[in-house]
């Protein structure tokens, strides 16, 4: 063992010496990424290794880390490892970047074109900070700069065990389906249906959310990439604009664009409320996130699009609670 460590590392330094002769970097962030392109009936597919693999379209275009980096990350969440945070030293960079690798293949920030993916990016981002900001209006750097201070519900009045689920997703027993992860997860049913996507036993494990960025980023993005129903778009495909709206859904006021993402993923619980907080905190979070980015907050299109204070949601709630 000691022989096979030691003979690595002096390979690694005679890497690296070379490495800095022949004037490249080894930092793995400024080598040139190996990018595969094959051609398909027609169609170019790529892949970029670990980040986006598997010969995928979106995969011939920038990847996420390509845009949006550390320092990027650090500059949205500046203030997630302060001391009066709730999840000081949980949320980091390399956990959101590892899971966004399960999702580019699929078009995740790898859509449409350099501005398009940093404004789904910042979109994404913008939900998950205004879910888990403990932002007030006098904190350190105004209420926008508390995102990542929470990394799940912190004093839950209730198990959300719904029993109507029983059959497909039974409670464990002492589990609590309290709020977790980054686009907080409530209930059996939901910690059940995304632990079956993700492979995770989520229902007789609900804490792992809370244990384990990387899988509270996935779920996070497994929500955002999925249509909560048959026949609705997912957050991704409204905000990206593949979705094209029905008649009923131009008739519900829903058009594609950031407004129809808080529908698809909050329902009445945020949209066909007018104008109400809970929407617009999430609206200037996306908007602050873009300013930060660098790109003009004008890219989030007009009003409209923006905000769901009129749209029918798509799937109201049975239950009163929000
Ligand atoms: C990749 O980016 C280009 C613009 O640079 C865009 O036209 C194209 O639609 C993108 N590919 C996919 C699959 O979205
Ligand atoms: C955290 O979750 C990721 C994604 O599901 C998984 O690959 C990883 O093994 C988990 N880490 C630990 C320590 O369980
Ligand atoms: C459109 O809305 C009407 C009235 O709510 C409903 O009966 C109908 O099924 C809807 N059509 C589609 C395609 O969703």
């Amino acid at each position: 063992m000691a022989v096979n460590f030691n003979t690595g590392f002096v390979f690694l330094m005679i890497t690296m010496a070379a490495a800095a002769a022949a004037g490249f970097s080894v930092v793995a962030a400024d080598s040139p990424k190996e990018i595969i392109v094959k051609t398909v009936k027609g169609q170019k597919l790529c892949d970029q290794g670990w980040e986006c693999k598997g010969l995928s379209k979106y995969c011939c275009n920038q990847t996420i880390s390509d845009f949006f980096q550390t320092y990027q990350f650090e500059t949205l969440f500046e203030n997630r490892n302060s001391p009066v945070s709730h999840a000081v030293g949980f949320w980091d960079y390399r956990s959101f970047i590892t899971a966004a690798a399960t999702y580019q293949p699929l078009g995740f920030g790898t859509t449409g074109g350099k501005t398009l993916q940093m404004k789904e990016v910042a979109a994404f981002l913008g939900h998950v900070g205004a879910k888990t900001s403990c932002g007030y209006g006098v904190a350190t750097g105004g209420p926008l700069a508390w995102g990542l201070c929470y990394k799940k519900e912190m004093s839950p009045s209730q198990d959300y065990c719904d029993e109507y689920y029983k059959y497909d997703y039974p409670c464990a027993p002492g589990a609590q389906y309290y709020g977790r992860g980054a686009i907080p997860i409530y209930w059996n049913y939901n910690y059940g249906a995304i632990g079956e996507a993700l492979k995770v036993d989520l229902l007789n494990h609900p804490e792992y959310i809370e244990q384990n960025a990387t899988l509270a980023f996935q779920a996070a993005m497994w929500r955002w990439m999925t249509p909560a129903k048959k026949g609705q778009p997912s957050a991704h495909d409204a905000f990206v604009g593949n979705w094209k709206p029905t008649k009923n859904d131009t008739l519900a006021k829903r058009v594609p664009g950031f407004g129809t993402t808080m529908n698809i993923l909050y329902s009445d619980s945020v949209c066909g409320q007018g104008d109400v907080d809970s929407m617009n905190v999430m609206i200037s979070h996306y908007q602050h996130y873009l300013d930060l980015m660098g790109l003009n907050r004008d890219e989030a299109g007009p009003h409209e699009v923006l905000n769901c204070a009129e749209q029918v949601p798509f799937n109201p709630s049975y239950k009163s609670s929000s």
